[in-house]
């Protein structure tokens, strides 16, 4: 069977069923989730609707969008729900690139950007991060008659370190306004800065070159329910629209998602038990002699020891249960990512952290 060639050498995401890990997981410190798990209010929503759900959603998904318009103030037609925010990086992707088109992104950055947008053969510049994040000016420089797209992860996954608004604000005046910029912020309900750069207001004001992606995968704490969305310009997002399966969030995520919004009680609590447990992993992997990325998000990236092998610890570390990552598929060769999980799964993985670093 012919197969395009941008498809083909891409690595497949289809493996074998695998058989349970040797070691049973009991840390899942992987993948960036919410440890106090969903917010009551959303479980509640999503358990009522169980008798309904032999019913399609609303194909508009009204009711979400208009509490997510309401929430930020922006009209409904500039809201765009699809089924995870990485949904929406596909769906970008194939709507804006044709092979050879130039997109600028970071080096180091969500690996999703590198899959999709190479899918489509599109032309990859990849800008190497500035103390773990976006070096904009940089990105910008990199920006050519070709390109037609740049994507910036704020803050960033993996390193979890942000830019701020003055750098955002040159930057958004230095891209021409035919260049779609991505703004994804996955984690923005856990960044600290008052700097930090308030791209509502940029859509309130009209830009008409961006679209800011959100998800309820991490401080909603709803990973597992798939529900993202896409904010910007109402021309950008019913082009966007017409990729989009029609039926693509599910009903449970969409009731689940207007309840979410409401539990301030549950955002407040899990971004206090992410400030906690992100001073615990500063103060004990400084003590280890490590110098980690600076984090605003649920998760921390750190270099490991000179002379260490950074997969042979993530071996040893899952030897003991616990899931972290290493980040040499994602350009960040020797660099660790650790989710944030419960005190007590904090506290196990830094003790096991140490006694494995002690042993290499
Ligand atoms: C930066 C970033 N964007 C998007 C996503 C995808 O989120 P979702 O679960 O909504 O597809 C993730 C998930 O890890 C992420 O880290």
């Amino acid at each position: 069977m012919r197969q395009k060639p941008a498809m083909a050498a891409l690595r497949s995401m289809r493996s074998a069923p695998s058989a349970p890990p040797a070691v049973p997981v009991v840390a899942r410190l992987s993948a960036n989730e919410n440890p106090l798990g969903p917010s009551p209010k959303a479980m509640a929503a999503a358990a009522a609707a169980i008798p309904t759900m032999h019913r399609y959603s609303d194909p508009n998904n009204t009711a979400l969008r208009t509490a997510l318009a309401q929430h930020f103030q922006l009209q409904p037609d500039m809201v765009l729900c699809a089924n995870g925010s990485d949904e929406l990086i596909l769906l970008i992707a194939l709507a804006y690139l044709e092979p050879g088109d130039e997109v600028v992104m970071a080096d180091g950055t969500f690996v999703s950007y590198v899959m999709r947008t190479g899918m489509m053969g599109a032309v990859q510049k990849k800008i190497p991060l500035r103390n773990g994040a976006h070096d904009l000016a940089a990105m910008a420089a990199a920006v050519t008659p070709r390109t037609r797209m740049v994507l910036i992860c704020n803050p960033n996954n993996p390193t979890g370190s942000t830019n701020g608004a003055a750098e955002m604000q040159l930057f958004l005046s230095a891209v021409p306004d035919d260049v779609l910029i991505v703004v994804d912020e996955a984690y923005i309900e856990y960044a600290t800065r008052s700097d930090f750069p308030d791209m509502m207001s940029e859509l309130r004001n009209g830009r008409a070159n961006m679209v800011v992606l959100r998800t309820y995968a991490k401080i909603y704490g709803l990973a597992g329910l798939r529900l993202g969305y896409a904010l910007g310009d109402p021309a950008i997002l019913d082009y966007l629209s017409k990729t989009r399966p029609v039926f693509d969030v599910n009903a449970l995520a969409a009731v689940a998602g207007i309840a979410a919004l409401s539990d301030t009680e549950h955002l407040e609590a899990s971004r206090a038990q992410a400030s906690e447990a992100r001073d615990l992993y500063v103060e004990r992997l400084t003590a280890l002699g490590m110098t980690p990325f600076p984090s605003e998000t649920n998760f921390i990236a750190v270099p490991v020891p000179d002379g260490v092998n950074d997969t042979a610890v993530v071996t040893a570390m899952a030897a003991r249960g616990i899931a972290i990552n290493s980040l040499g598929g994602w350009g960040l060769p020797g660099v660790l990512r650790i989710s944030f999980g419960t005190h007590a799964e904090n506290t196990l993985c830094l003790d096991a952290l140490a006694e494995i670093l002690a042993t290499q």
